[in-house]
């Protein structure tokens, strides 16, 4: 069976949030929920005790204290997560977040007893000026800066190519697999065995076909994670992959 994570961004409210996830406990699903900080409280209630697993979408890189605007690793443990999305491209660019950064978030996770999901991903420009998989590698590069506990608390990396976020236009499964078979291969030789995801413009129609590809072990999914028919769908595909 393969990871599904929906990763639910500035969406739903209170009430929307924990309907969607009352449904999915009643199927019996397992996904990943990343919802907003606000609707992680509620969300934990209602998914406590099933196989859906909570996350969030960011974490400080410092320890609870006068950071105002920021949400502590430890706070999130409090709130039930078990996960938190690191190196999202909406972070990195929207935000300017980058490597040292980044490091000092997976190192503050795993500190904190989370589970880490890194995302990866190159811009349209980098991948038309040929240099996907460099910026790639070296994103990926960020992990190799980790001892191997901190190592062990990355649950998955998701590759995210960032023309295909939230664009309708997916990335082809042959492109998914190419670069999926070189993160594989870099993983290895950083000794380090974890589910790699692909995200981006993944629907009920494309998840069956990229969930084919030998190195795509689950999906991270935005816009059709928000509705109940599409992400169950999406998830029936990943359960019969
Ligand atoms: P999308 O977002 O499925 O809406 O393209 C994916 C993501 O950003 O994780």
């Amino acid at each position: 069976m393969r990871i599904v994570a929906a990763n639910w961004k500035m969406n739903l409210r209170c009430k929307s949030a924990v309907g969607l996830a009352s449904r999915l406990r009643a199927d019996g699903r397992s996904c990943w929920l990343f919802p907003a900080f606000p609707l992680l409280v509620p969300v934990a209630q209602v998914i406590a005790g099933s196989g859906l697993v909570l996350g969030a979408q960011d974490v400080s890189p410092e320890q609870d204290g006068a950071f105002t605007g920021e949400v502590s690793g430890e706070q999130l443990k409090d709130a039930g997560c078990e996960l938190v999305l690191i190196g999202h491209s909406e972070r990195r660019h929207g935000h300017g977040e980058r490597h040292p950064l980044l490091v000092r978030k997976l190192k503050r996770a795993a500190e904190c007893g989370l589970k880490t999901v890194y995302c990866v991903g190159e811009t349209l420009p980098e991948r038309q000026a040929g240099r996907a998989e460099t910026v790639v590698g070296e994103q990926l590069g960020s992990l190799a800066k980790l001892s191997d506990s901190e190592k062990a608390q990355v649950a998955a990396v998701a590759y995210e190519p960032v023309w295909a976020i939230g664009t309708g236009e997916n990335a082809t499964p042959a492109q998914a697999h190419e670069m999926h078979a070189l993160l594989r291969q870099s993983l290895e030789r950083m000794g380090m065995k974890v589910p790699l995801l692909y995200g981006g413009s993944v629907k009920p129609e494309n998840a069956g076909e990229l969930l084919a590809q030998p190195h795509v072990e689950g999906l991270l999914v935005g816009g059709a994670s928000l509705e109940y028919e599409s992400l169950a769908a999406i998830d029936n595909a990943a359960r019969e992959a």
